[in-house]
């Protein structure tokens, strides 16, 4: 099966538009879990825009699956990481006036860097991810620079129109995830997906974990945030075994 992540980000994203206590994401983090979350992600940036670090040292205490830190390789928050020591953490670009992440990041162009902090996550027992764009350059300098994950970035697939232009962008994760398996890395992917898009996702590649944030949040307001997230655990599902009994789809 593949395990879902849900990227919480954004209840603390609304939490800090009023500098306040609410909502807060360590509870979301505990509903997401009761609707069946396998990892639980958040983002501390540098600017603290959306998650303190308060959260990341409850959600240390709280989440019992599986914590994924996203963050930059800024110092502060290498040193912050290291302290806390969630299962994963995911190395992402970041630039202030983002209003999200935009691009993968490059590895090709900082392969020094990665390498030395990397083995120094590694040798804490931290699982080392890197957030990229399915090209095949940044997909080998990951392998190279001793990432054990990648998560391909689905922006340009989320943000593509039409069929023609969907399944082009399709093709190009496809293809990415069949230069990463063979380098040696797991594959995991995200951005941008949403309860309409995710499926051929699911029926079409053979990642290990989804990484979704705005729309499950988004459908929380709604329905709940534990409803939003077993609703986006049963799409995963369904599609999964649309996959699984398919004669087109190689896994
Ligand atoms: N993966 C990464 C690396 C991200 O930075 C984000 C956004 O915070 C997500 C997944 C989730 O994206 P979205 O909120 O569009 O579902």
């Amino acid at each position: 099966m593949i395990r879902l992540g849900v990227n919480i980000d954004h209840v603390a994203t609304l939490r800090q538009a009023r500098m306040t206590y609410e909502p807060d994401p360590v509870t979301a983090a505990g509903l997401a879990d009761l609707g069946g979350a396998d990892i639980i992600t958040i983002h501390l940036r540098e600017d603290r825009r959306h998650i303190q670090d308060r959260d990341l040292d409850l959600m240390r205490k709280i989440v019992f699956t599986k914590l994924n830190l996203e963050m930059s390789t800024s110092q502060e928050i290498i040193d912050i990481a290291l302290k806390s020591k969630p299962e994963q953490v995911t190395f992402v670009p970041e630039k202030r006036q983002e209003i999200t992440t935009e691009g993968g990041l490059s590895v090709t162009t900082q392969k020094r860097l990665l390498i030395d902090v990397i083995k120094r996550f590694k040798d804490n027992g931290i699982h080392v991810s890197l957030f990229i764009d399915p090209d095949k350059d940044q997909i080998i300098a990951s392998s190279e620079v001793g990432a054990q994950s990648v998560e391909l970035h689905t922006g340009n697939y989320a943000n593509a129109r039409g069929d023609k232009q969907c399944t082009e962008k399709l093709e190009e994760l496809k293809e990415g995830v069949k230069i990463a398996q063979s380098s040696g890395l797991r594959v995991n992917a995200g951005h941008g997906l949403t309860y309409k898009n995710t499926g051929p996702i699911v029926e079409h590649l053979d990642v290990e974990e989804l990484h979704i944030g705005h729309s499950i949040v988004s459908r929380a307001i709604f329905v709940g945030f534990k409803r939003a997230v077993r609703e986006m655990k049963e799409l995963i599902h369904n599609h999964y075994l649309i996959r699984k009994t398919s004669k087109h789809v190689e896994v």
